[in-house]
């Protein structure tokens, strides 16, 4: 029999970063030492008191599952966060999802219809994409390369793009891949406009702790932007904790209403005793979160360096842990030669939306860090 698949799943590609990990991966099987600088999530253990909280909870027999919209010491620890960072929410406001990509997903379906416009600020994380097809919008990108991919000097282009027919726009600050934390000037500008055009606005913080020397602006904190913006958010990358799958969105309770209909029918809620573990990591992990900061910091500092000997200006990024290095030529043939030949992983920019560029990941440690910059200059790749 032949199968036949929705136009939904047909007009998505698989994830333009699969085809680096199988290179990846083939090599390393092939018993090949590849310095991974592909993969977005931190090199740090959970820390150990998330651990201990999560084996406490499925000792305590947390195993069932939890209202479907979270546990409600957890969705209140969540409300304390957000209102550290100036946001109003109420816990009636936050659905708990299994990762900040199942907070995104519920977020798109609920809000985007067949050819609604959708606003996305490229480079932008390969998922939103993807996520703004599989619920039928028509995409609008704006280019920040040319701004060392600050929005504020392209809030002109913005302004030509956003119009009263634009459903969503998406704003990730700290970015993944550029880590450019966006100025309050470009956030206010963003707030200008979705007033103006009555737009909502996805606001993805989930790198909001991994900043250097610069505070970022939580969007829904914004005069006008309180009822307008979704703050989506997750454990993975703050508390280095991809594997639980823990994240939440924050909206409108008309919105949790709408998107609480597909997740209780979906995902019906968040594992149990990893929501437990969610309360400790918000709660008590200063001390990890500024170690994982500060581990970050320098090794953005070394590279900018290491690059920079090597007579390439990489734009300085201000947070998360990634950084995209200008390379020559095709940036896909780029990435796949530098796997190839120099045993370095990398993410070719094209798969952000903006070619000309590789993503580099620096959740690796700073030995490693120096062992790839040499295999690149040693193969020629820089
Ligand atoms: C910008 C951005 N948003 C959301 C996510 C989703 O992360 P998770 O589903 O692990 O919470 C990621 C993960 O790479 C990301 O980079």
């Amino acid at each position: 029999m032949t199968m036949q698949f929705t136009d939904r799943v047909e007009r998505v590609e698989p994830s333009a970063t699969l085809a680096i990990s199988n290179l990846a991966s083939k090599l390393e099987a092939d018993g090949v030492d590849v310095v991974d600088l592909s993969v977005g999530e931190p090199d740090f253990p959970t820390p150990e008191n998330v651990v201990e909280a999560g084996k406490a909870a499925l000792d305590a027999g947390h195993t069932g599952y939890t209202p479907s919209n979270g546990v409600p010491e957890l969705k209140e620890a969540i409300v304390g966060k957000l209102e550290a960072d100036g946001l109003d929410y109420t816990t009636d406001e936050v659905i708990v999802t299994p990762g900040g990509k199942q907070a995104l997903y519920e977020t798109f379906q609920t809000l985007v219809d067949d050819g609604d416009e959708v606003v996305l600020l490229d480079p932008a994380w390969v998922s939103y994409e993807a996520m703004a097809k599989l619920a039928g919008g028509s995409l609008s990108r704006i280019d920040l390369s040319e701004s060392a991919f600050q929005l504020e000097p392209v809030l002109d282009e913005l302004a030509a793009t956003v119009s009263d027919d634009t459903e969503l726009l998406v704003i990730n600050s700290p970015s993944n891949p550029s880590g450019a934390v966006f100025t309050d000037a470009a956030l206010e500008g963003v707030r200008d406009l979705a007033v103006d055009h009555d737009v909502t606005v996805i606001s993805d913080e989930i790198y909001d702790t991994v900043t250097y020397g610069v505070e970022q602006t939580s969007l829904g904190a914004l005069d006008g932007m309180g009822d307008r913006t979704v703050t989506i958010n997750g454990f993975s990358k703050a508390y280095s904790m991809t594997g639980w799958r823990l994240g939440y969105l924050a909206a409108p309770e008309s919105l949790i209403e709408q998107a609480g209909k597909l997740h209780s029918h979906s995902v019906s809620c968040a594992a149990n005793f990893v929501q437990r573990a969610g309360i400790e990591a918000l709660e008590n992990t200063e001390e990890s979160v500024a170690e994982m900061r500060n581990a970050f910091e320098s090794r953005r500092d070394m590279l900018v360096e290491l690059f920079a000997e090597h007579g390439i200006d990489v734009p300085v990024p201000d947070g998360a842990f990634y950084m995209m290095l200008p390379v020559d030529g095709d940036d896909q043939a780029w990435c796949e030669g530098a796997i190839e030949e120099a045993h370095v992983a990398t993410v070719p920019g094209s798969a952000f939306g903006t070619p000309g560029y590789a993503r580099l990941s620096y959740a690796a440690s700073e030995e490693r860090l120096r062992e790839g910059v040499e295999r690149l200059a040693d193969a020629g790749y820089i």
